[in-house]
C-alpha cells in the first residue's frame, strides 16, 4: 500500500496525530516514552470510576466519526454496565467509505493510540472483550494493529490484571468479508457472528441487543482513538476545542483534484476552504475546484460557491450535508457531474445488500435513468424519475444508510448542477466537452 501523507507535528491544536511521524511510533516503548502513551489507561483504571470516564466523555461533546455524528458519551451510557452476562465493544475498523482513508492511516502511524482507547472504552462500559472488525484489504494495517495488540499482552495491558487491577481486557481482530455494507453498524455485527452482512431492523440497538444478542458498543476507530486525550486532560478540555456542538478536532482525508492529497487533522469551524485550497493545495494549475464531498461519497456535494462553509456538524447540515466520514473529495472543472454521479450510483448499486426493496431496485433504476441520458437518450422523463427515485431511496425508507447515500448522490448534484443535467438530457450534450456515447 502507498504512504499515506498527512499532517502531524506539534500544532497546538493536533490531538490525534500530535506524535504522528516519530520513530517507531507504533511501537509500544516508543509510544510510552515519546508519546505518553499508556497514561491514560492507568488513570481511567487506577484513579477513576467507570461512570467518571463516561462522563468526561459526556462533557467533551465527542461525536463519532464514523458517519452519523452521534454523541460518544451519550452512546457510551446506553450501555447498562451493571447487567448480568458478557458486554462487548466493538470497533468499527472497515473503512470502506469511498474517499476516506483516516483511520487507515492512525492504523499504520500509532496503533497503540487505538489499543489504549479500546481498553478504557471496555472498561467503562463494563466490557471485558473487544472486537476489532477491520476491512480486509487492510493487510498493513492489520499486521500493525495485530503486533500492537501482542505487545500490549506481553506487558499486562491486554490480559487477566491489566495495570494491577482485577478486571480481564482482551482485544481480538476479525477480518472484514469484503463488502462496502459490512461497515454499517448491525450489518458489521452479522458479519462478526459469521453471517451474511446484512443489516437488522432498530431497534433494537447494538447497545441493548448487539454482537451475539449481547449488549454491544460500536465505535469508530478515530472516534477511540480520541478517549485517551480527554481522559488525560478532560473532557472540559476537548469541550473547548472546535465549536460548541461540533467540539474538538477530526481527520479529513482530502482526495480528487488536489495537489497535496492526504490526512489533514482539522480543528472543527475551519472552512472548506482552508481544507482544500491550503492544506491540500487547491485543484491543479489552471483548474477550478467544481464541486467537493465533504464528507465521503455518500455527503450531498456542495459547489465551489460553498467553499467558505464551515466544517462543523451544524455548518454542513445547514448546507444540507454533512460530516459523514470525513472524506473530502475534490472534482475539479474538467470532470462531468452527471458522469461523476453515475458512476457513484453504480456503486451504492452493486454493493447494495438487496435486503430492502427501495435500495435493490432504486439504485439499479438510477443507474439504468443515468446510462439512457448519458447515451444520449435522454429527456424531462428521465430527469423527474430520478428526482423520484433519489426520494424513495432517503428519509428512512430504506433498512439503512446505504440507500440514502445513492439517493442523496442524484439530489445533491441535480440541486447544484441541474443545467449540467438538463445540458445532457434534454440537450444531449456534455459541457464539459465528452463523449457521450462512451458513457
Ligand atoms: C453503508 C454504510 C457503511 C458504513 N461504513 C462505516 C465504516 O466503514 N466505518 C465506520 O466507522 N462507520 C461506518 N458506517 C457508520 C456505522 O454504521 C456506525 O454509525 C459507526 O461505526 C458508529 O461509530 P461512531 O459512533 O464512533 O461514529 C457506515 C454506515 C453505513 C450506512
Amino acid at each position: 500500500m502507498a504512504e499515506l501523507r498527512g499532517s502531524h507535528g506539534d500544532q497546538p491544536n493536533h490531538i490525534l496525530t500530535r506524535w504522528f511521524g516519530t520513530p517507531d511510533l507504533h511501537k509500544l516503548e516508543v509510544y510510552s516514552s515519546k508519546a505518553g502513551g499508556y497514561t491514560a489507561l492507568r488513570k481511567a483504571l487506577v484513579d477513576m470510576a467507570p461512570a467518571d470516564i463516561t462522563n468526561e466523555v459526556k462533557t467533551s461533546g465527542l461525536r463519532g466519526r464514523g458517519g452519523a455524528g452521534f454523541a460518544t458519551g451519550v452512546k457510551w451510557g446506553f450501555i447498562n454496565r451493571d447487567a448480568p452476562g458478557p458486554k462487548y465493544v466493538v470497533i468499527n475498523a472497515d473503512e470502506s467509505e469511498p474517499g476516506t482513508s483516516k483511520d487507515r492511516y492512525i492504523l499504520e502511524n500509532s496503533p497503540h493510540l487505538l489499543v489504549e482507547g479500546i481498553l478504557i472504552a471496555a472498561y467503562a462500559v463494563g466490557a471485558n472483550q473487544a472486537w476489532v472488525y477491520i476491512r480486509g484489504e487492510y493487510d498493513e494495517p492489520y499486521r500493525m494493529l495485530h503486533e500492537a495488540i501482542e505487545e500490549a499482552r506481553a506487558k499486562g495491558y491486554v490480559g487477566p490484571k491489566p495495570l494491577g487491577k482485577d478486571y480481564p481486557l482482551d482485544i481480538r481482530l476479525y477480518r472484514g468479508h469484503g463488502a462496502y455494507i459490512c461497515g454499517e453498524e448491525t450489518a458489521l455485527l452479522e458479519s462478526l457472528e459469521g453471517k451474511r452482512a446484512q443489516p437488522r431492523s432498530r431497534p433494537p440497538f447494538p447497545a441493548v441487543k448487539g454482537a451475539w444478542g449481547r449488549p454491544t458498543l460500536l465505535n469508530n476507530v478515530e472516534t477511540l482513538c480520541t478517549v485517551p486525550w480527554i481522559v488525560n486532560n478532560g473532557g472540559a478540555a476537548y469541550a473547548k476545542l472546535g465549536t460548541e456542538k461540533s467540539p474538538g478536532t477530526r481527520l479529513m482525508s482530502v482526495s480528487g483534484n488536489v495537489r497535496n492529497p492526504g490526512v489533514y487533522e482539522v480543528e472543527l469551524g475551519q472552512t472548506f476552504r482552508h481544507v482544500i485550497m491550503e492544506l491540500a493545495g487547491g485543484p491543479p494549475e489552471g483548474r477550478r475546484v467544481k464541486v467537493f464531498w465533504p464528507g465521503g461519497s455518500s455527503a450531498p456535494v456542495l459547489p465551489e460557491s460553498m467553499l467558505d462553509t464551515h466544517t462543523d456538524m451544524e455548518a454542513l447540515a445547514a448546507a444540507r450535508s454533512m460530516g459523514g466520514s470525513g472524506g473530502v473529495i475534490v472534482m475539479d472543472d474538467s470532470h462531468c457531474v452527471v458522469r461523476a454521479a453515475h458512476r457513484l450510483l453504480k456503486f451504492y448499486a452493486h454493493e447494495s445488500c438487496g435486503k430492502c426493496t427501495p435500495c435493490r431496485i432504486g439504485q439499479d433504476w438510477a443507474v439504468r435513468t443515468y446510462e439512457r441520458i448519458l447515451a444520449g437518450e435522454g429527456s424531462q422523463v428521465e430527469l423527474d424519475i430520478l428526482q423520484r427515485v433519489s426520494d424513495g431511496l432517503q428519509n428512512g425508507r430504506c433498512l439503512c444508510g446505504l440507500g440514502d447515500s445513492g439517493g442523496w448522490v442524484i439530489d445533491s448534484t441535480l440541486r447544484h448542477f441541474r443545467e449540467e443535467y438538463e445540458d445532457h438530457a434534454l440537450r444531449h450534450e456534455c459541457n464539459v466537452g465528452k463523449v457521450m456515447a462512451s458513457a
